[in-house]
């Protein structure tokens, strides 16, 4: 059988199909490309004797080869219920899958494990590409894992332990004093410059999204195939929720699952919500959001490439996006470390704000199952803990 079922990408913007087995970004018409496998010959079954690891959905991944696979050991990351913080909320079937139990601390290592092997694969030696931190960390990473250079440009407001990842591995750092899109900018630019480099921005190249779809397949998987009612999720770049998506429709195909989809929520900070704003609107995409600020930092992305798939997203499964205040996320992070004992990320922590609001407006219903990505570990972010008093 063969290893992966990748057949072609799809443009979701013009219908336009092209080759998968070429170095490529974006279609020529600007939208970022989606894999499509043709429907393999497997089965739930399978699936019992494969390593606890992304890799196990090999099928439905890209990499064509085994021998190409980076691995640092990524996936199958628990999903823990919630029983005391649940009842506090309301929500007694409250579940959280826990990506900060998971290589280089974020559910970034599964966008960058198969992002990462896929570039190999197809001849991609050296990456640069902008980033809010964590992504920077995981590609880093993984790039030196599989012997590739990499270059990271990050915001200088970026989480400082970010910085840290990237040069422990040996890749180049460029902080950047701005946002995301002048860390975006700076890379166009060098790469101009500086031929020989992919292109490896959020969206611009295929395959981080075939990774972070991994963990719709584990949700899927780890309930039995009996789908929850409700997925929240954190979104700057909207990869994760996109690839949530895709997965579920995949699953679907393959006649895995039934019934209509979870309801997908899609989180941002009151500091930076331009999809909330675009959701509120009725609006096919968002427009860019001005002076954007949150402590969640990784869900600061005042346009991101992939929006209209998000708004797609959500509209099809009945799902809706929220605003949240940093000072609530915060209270809520607080909250969950000390009824559950699990410290979070401020973005895994803005959704449990985000299902306190919908709890309280009865958009989520008594009695209903809700999933939520906490998205990285709190570690990575030890300044959301207040300054610890002097025990000398
Ligand atoms: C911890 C964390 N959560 C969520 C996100 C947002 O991810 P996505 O691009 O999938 O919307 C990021 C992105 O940097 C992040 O670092
Ligand atoms: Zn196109």
């Amino acid at each position: 059988m063969t290893f992966s079922a990748l057949s072609h990408l799809e443009c979701p913007r013009c219908g336009a199909t092209h080759d998968a087995d070429q170095i490529i970004g974006l279609c020529p018409c600007g939208s970022p490309l989606l894999a499509r496998y043709d429907v393999p010959a497997l089965r739930k079954e399978d699936l019992a004797s494969r390593a606890p690891d992304l890799w196990r959905y090999h099928e439905l991944l890209p990499v064509r080869s085994p021998e190409n696979v980076v691995t640092l050991g990524e996936g199958m990351t628990p999903l823990l219920p919630l029983p005391r913080y649940g009842a506090e909320l309301g929500v007694d079937r409250l579940l959280m899958k826990d990506e900060g139990l998971i290589p280089t601390g974020t559910f970034k290592a599964r966008g960058a494990a198969v992002g990462v092997s896929r570039a190999y694969e197809v001849g991609v030696r050296k990456i640069a590409m902008p980033t809010n931190g964590n992504a920077g960390s995981a590609w880093a990473a993984y790039a030196a894992r599989a012997g590739m250079e990499a270059l990271i440009a990050m915001p200088i407001a970026a989480p400082e332990i970010c910085r840290r990842e990237v040069t422990a591995v040996g890749a180049r750092l460029q902080l950047i004093d701005g946002l995301i899109g002048d860390a975006a900018a700076y890379i166009r630019s060098l790469i101009q410059e500086q031929p020989g480099y992919f292109d490896a921005s959020t969206l611009k190249e295929p395959y981080r999204i075939e990774g972070k779809k991994t963990m719709g397949l584990e949700i899927a998987e780890q309930l039995n195939w009996q789908l929850p009612d409700v997925i929240v999720y954190p979104t700057g770049g909207g990869v994760g929720i996109i690839g949530i998506w895709k997965a579920l429709n995949e699953l679907r195909d393959l006649g895995w699952i039934e019934g209509p989809l979870p309801r997908l929520v899609a989180v941002q900070s009151t500091g930076c919500a331009p999809i909330v704003r675009a959701w509120e609107k009725g609006l096919p995409e968002s427009e860019p959001w001005p002076d954007a600020k949150t402590v969640a930092f990784g869900i600061t992305v005042p346009k991101a490439l992939g929006d209209f798939l998000v708004l797609q997203a959500i509209a099809e499964t009945n799902g809706c996006a929220v605003a949240v205040d940093d000072e609530d996320l915060l209270a809520e992070l607080h909250q969950v470390a000390q009824l559950e004992g699990s410290f979070i990320c401020p973005e895994g922590a803005a959704n449990f704000a985000a299902i306190r609001q919908l709890r309280e407006s009865g958009w989520i219903r008594a009695g209903e199952q809700v999933v939520a990505l906490n998205t990285g570990a709190g570690l990575k972010y030890p300044e959301t803990v207040p300054p610890l008093p002097d025990l000398r």
